[in-house]
């Protein structure tokens, strides 16, 4: 039987970490099991923030093994290199894939029940690789992807337009990755157009915005780890949000990476597209509309990613 309440993280980096001390806040677990290539860096973790747990709500978050992960209903997995300055994140795909071929096989053998949550990079390909690794069905596997993204688009416009971000509603889709895109054509303000907004707020000139803020965005994480050397914060709480849409089968929209099966097109890759989440995983695959740019752009970020995945010997 498999316990809602319980989570593994696999990974316990800056990102795992920090993952784990997002969930511990959530009152939604009541157990997180952390497991780590170095043992004595997962224990660390651990008592660290089990010191937490007086401040948060009961709760049991300890260092363990795999065969700990049988009854989790969500394992997220964070395990694998991140990247240094000047690296892509498809630039660890061959290392970050031979972890995988470790570490997957681990996970199926024990539990073919839980909801796989992938968040190392290239989180896309990793996706597909944890999917084809696991025999779990495509829709309990799914990625970090463009969540993300989207948050940072949020954030940025938010600044821009003197707004709440909670406000605004707009995707990143695609590749979590260069080639990802915004969906500007859906683009609202609680449900007014962006470019009416940015009028009210005095900005006439939407090409140069939309062209500035997608940079930004796709750049973000180079020029986060050209200052601090990786990104944590920022993922913890996305992946905090999938995490909780899963195990409170929210039924949330939220922009994962998972397996396209026809939607835009595409098929037999993972990319990054907005779905209903819920305890299953991919509940309902949902095709946006989009513009003629925006499919195009889509098309484009998909085949990066087909060349890659068609290089690899799964
Ligand atoms: C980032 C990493 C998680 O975008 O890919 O910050």
């Amino acid at each position: 039987m498999k316990n809602m309440q319980k989570a593994a993280i696999i990974g316990c980096g800056f990102v795992g970490s920090s993952i784990a001390f997002t969930l511990m806040q959530s009152e939604a677990f009541s157990e997180l099991v952390l497991i780590d290539a170095n043992a004595d860096r997962a224990e660390g973790e651990a008592m660290d923030l089990s010191h937490g747990l007086p401040f948060a709500h009961p709760m049991t978050i300890r260092a363990g093994h795999y065969d700990d992960i049988a009854d989790c209903a969500l394992i997220i997995i964070t395990a694998g290199a991140g990247q240094k300055p000047g690296e892509t994140r498809l630039d660890l795909v061959h290392k970050n894939v031979a972890i995988f071929r470790s570490i997957i096989p681990e996970i199926a053998k024990r539990n073919q029940e839980a909801v796989l949550l992938v968040v190392s990079n290239p989180v896309d390909v990793l996706t597909y690789v944890a999917w084809k690794l696991s025999g779990y069905p495509a829709h309990r596997v799914l990625g970090s992807g463009t969540v993300l993204d989207s948050a940072r688009l949020k954030y940025m416009l938010s600044e821009h337009l003197d707004v709440d971000s909670r406000s605004i509603q707009a995707w990143i889709i695609g590749e979590h990755g260069d080639s990802e895109l915004a969906v500007w054509s859906g683009a609202t303000v609680s449900g007014m157009p962006l470019d009416q907004f940015c009028e009210l707020r005095g900005h006439y000139d939407h090409k140069a915005a939309d062209e500035w803020l997608h940079r930004e965005v796709r750049d973000s994480a180079y020029e986060i780890i050209k200052r601090k050397g990786a990104t944590y914060y920022g993922v913890a709480m996305a992946v905090g949000s999938i995490a909780l849409a899963i195990v409170r089968n929210e039924h949330a929209v939220l922009p994962v990476s998972n397996l396209l099966h026809g939607q835009y097109g595409l098929s037999g890759l993972c990319m990054s597209v907005p779905a209903v989440v819920g305890r299953e995983g991919i509940e309902t695959a949902l095709e946006l509309p989009l513009s003629e740019e925006e499919r195009q752009a889509l098309t484009q970020s998909a085949h990066t990613l087909k060349s890659v995945i068609d290089g690899l010997e799964l």
